[in-house]
């Protein structure tokens, strides 16, 4: 060990365990490649009032949680405690939403900060695979989002999740219900912080986790009986699409994000084996976002699911992803001059495409077999003094143990054909 560890609330991703992170990523990912949407990468920093304007100056991500420096030139940055806001500066920035072809579909992949109080699932530090489809007003496209996260996690194997959706409403109906909700709020007891809260953000009051506060809560209004008619046709829609198209979903009145963009659908992927930290993934629809980042009306919807948390939903079911080995021949020379001749050869099977790693600081026969054994290869190409002399490697199927010798210039269409 070093006299450095990683910081608080973080941690490494080290093989072999960090190729089931890619492959996550990957799998999240492909769906959405495959219906259109573009990728989009970001700074991991930005202005510091983008996301207090975008998430919201009342959420706990921007009071709370947000990394935010001066630079030295007096730039005032935060790390990005999440994407959205970030890819809607950037399509805005670049004019995407000017090219007549709305929606502009965009996918991300990356790190993310939040200053949380660590616990298992809930990292400083942690990966999203994200996607926002900005510049429609579609229920199709809402429900699109859904199912292709729903697809996502089905292609994992993942089954003990959930989705759980809402409609908060729009700038129509919300604030009507808001100030209902107030008042119903304001005869309750709670504690000055709760009572703060009712004033500035009264939805996250819904949310509360403890019992002494949601006992209170039965009989609050609720904004499902609130919504207008444009917006509960809305939902309507959009829960018939999911259904049509096999999608279960529960309908959770209170679900409040906890960002605030939010508009109409909301939704979040819950898994079950979790424990507190049980959101694998949410996201919903946030049609004022960018007039409150100073750009056009974009009514616009996107997701983000949670790498690690999928990671931990994987393990949480048993499920070990097919992770085909990263290497799938390795070569063993026995002396300088097979050193140089399979070095050569283990070019070659690269730029054949064919998986190759070789046994580097001069290791003797037993240790380079090891070696061999452990990188998960199917094939070993063995070569001495004496083979090299009559022209030829031995090629070593690893798991029957059966060694055939092969020309020197066959090798790549003889590792080819035994790796079928
Ligand atoms: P979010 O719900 O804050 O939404 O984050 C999405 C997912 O990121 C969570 O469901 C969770 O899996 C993961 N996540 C969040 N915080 C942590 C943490 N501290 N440690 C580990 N995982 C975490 C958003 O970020 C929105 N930008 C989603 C969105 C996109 N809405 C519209 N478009």
């Amino acid at each position: 060990m070093s006299t450095f560890q990683a910081p608080k609330g973080t941690y490494d991703l080290i093989p072999p365990n960090s190729a089931t992170y890619l492959a996550v990523r990957e799998a999240i990912a492909a769906p959405l490649r495959n219906s259109g949407y573009g990728y989009i990468e970001t700074p991991g920093f930005e202005n510091v009032e983008l996301f207090a304007r975008g998430v919201g100056e009342s959420t706990d991500i921007v009071t709370k949680e947000m990394y935010a420096f001066e630079t030295k030139g007096g730039d005032r940055l935060a790390l990005r405690p999440e994407g959205t806001a970030s890819v809607l500066r950037a399509a805005l920035e670049a004019n995407l939403h000017k090219g007549g072809n709305l929606p502009v579909k965009l996918w991300y992949s990356g790190s993310y900060y939040r200053y949380e109080r660590p616990q298992k699932g809930r990292y400083r530090h942690f990966s999203q695979v994200g996607a926002e489809a900005i510049g429609a007003e579609d229920p199709a496209l809402d429900a699109e989002l859904i199912i292709l996260a729903h697809q996502a996690y089905r292609s994992l194997g993942l089954r003990d999740f959930r989705i759980l959706l809402n409609s908060l409403g729009d700038k129509e109906c919300r604030p009507v219900y808001r100030a209902a909700l107030q008042d119903f709020l304001r005869g309750l007891e709670l504690d000055e912080d709760t009572r703060r809260r009712i004033e500035i953000n009264p939805l996250r009051v819904l949310d509360d986790k403890r019992e002494s506060v949601q006992e209170q809560l039965i009989g609050a209004p609720m904004l499902r009986d609130y919504l207008c008619e444009a917006c509960k046709t809305y939902h309507e829609q959009v829960r018939e699409l999911l259904t049509a198209a096999g999608v279960a979903f529960e309908d959770d009145p209170k679900l409040v994000r906890g960002l605030d963009y939010y508009t109409r659908t909301t939704f979040e992927f819950v898994h079950d084996g979790l424990g507190s930290q049980s959101a694998v993934g949410g996201g919903g629809r946030y049609d004022g976002l960018s007039e409150m980042i100073g750009g056009p009306a974009l009514p616009s919807v996107g997701w983000a699911l949670g790498v690690d948390r999928t990671v931990l939903a994987l393990e949480a079911e048993g499920i070990a992803l097919d992770i085909p080995a990263a290497t799938s021949v390795y070569a063993v020379p026995l002396g300088e001059e097979a050193r140089r001749v399979l070095f050569g050869k283990v070019t070659e099977l690269r730029l054949a495409g064919v998986a190759t790693d070789f046994a580097y600081g001069g290791k003797g026969l037993k240790n380079a077999m090891k070696s061999a054994n452990r990188s998960g290869a199917r094939l070993a190409l063995v070569a001495g003094e004496r083979d090299l002399a009559e022209g030829v490697v031995q090629l070593k199927d690893l798991a029957s143990g059966e060694q055939t010798p092969v020309a020197l210039d066959a090798v790549v269409e003889e590792v080819r054909r035994a790796l079928g």
